[in-house]
């Protein structure tokens, strides 16, 4: 099995990088591979809401110059996610913000590839902010029909310049749990194909509160 991990930030070796890989460690124990991309030192279009992506439905986004639509193809081949941002102002950072919403919306166009797989979101900061910027990553896994895995604690480890994270005994163990709990979750998942029925999608409804 395969996991794909979004380094929001635009550090390979920072704080938020630093989780992944702690995460990554409990995978691979459990012999659950991890790719890494970091997105955050790269320049990635915000959405237009030019509606291309649910028209033509060929599971690209309008732009070809950044690596959102290669990402979109990564996620049909792996069985798990995880969404790593650090804190900017008690938030995700921007990039990943405009990544997410435009990875999320060629998925959703195109029969939600994510549907049923198994997907974290996790924080790196200094001091405050980490749950409102866990709850916005968190928010595309839910729309999404993911399976959540949790942790003894809420998804954030603190340090501020790269490698700090390391000293943080307690953000370590949250990591390592949440590791450890969405490998045995994939593994449950797995070990149900076939046994025990999977619910079938339905068609979204969707009302605009005007109508
Ligand atoms: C623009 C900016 C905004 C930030 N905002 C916050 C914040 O709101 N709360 C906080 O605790 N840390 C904040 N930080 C600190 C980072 O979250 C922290 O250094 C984090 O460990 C960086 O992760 P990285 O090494 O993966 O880039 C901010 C940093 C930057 C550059």
């Amino acid at each position: 099995m395969k996991v794909l991990a979004i380094n929001g930030g635009p550090h390979p070796n920072g704080n938020t990088a630093y989780a992944i890989s702690v995460i990554a460690e409990e995978l691979k124990k459990e012999g659950i591979e991890t790719e890494v991309i970091t997105i955050g030192n790269k320049v990635i279009h915000g959405c237009l809401d030019c509606g291309r992506c649910f028209r033509e439905q060929d599971e690209k986004c309008v732009f070809e110059d950044d690596i959102v639509n290669e990402v979109f193809q990564k996620l049909k081949e792996v069985d798990g996610i995880i969404l790593g941002s650090p804190t900017y102002s008690a938030g995700m950072n921007g990039v990943m913000s405009t990544f997410l919403d435009r990875l999320f919306f060629i998925n959703i166009a195109n029969g939600n590839v994510l549907r049923h797989k198994v997907g974290v979101a996790i924080t790196a900061l200094r001091r405050s902010g980490g749950i409102p910027a866990v709850n916005q990553l968190s928010k595309y896994l839910e729309y999404s029909e993911m399976v959540i895995p949790t942790s003894n604690y809420w998804n954030v480890i603190h340090g501020l310049a790269p490698g700090e994270a390391k000293e943080d005994a307690e953000g370590n163990q949250i990591m390592r749990i949440l590791g450890k709990n969405m490998a045995w979750i994939m593994k449950v998942i797995e070990a149900g194909k076939g046994k025990v029925e999977e619910p079938g999608a339905e068609v979204k409804v969707m009302t605009n509160f005007v109508r």
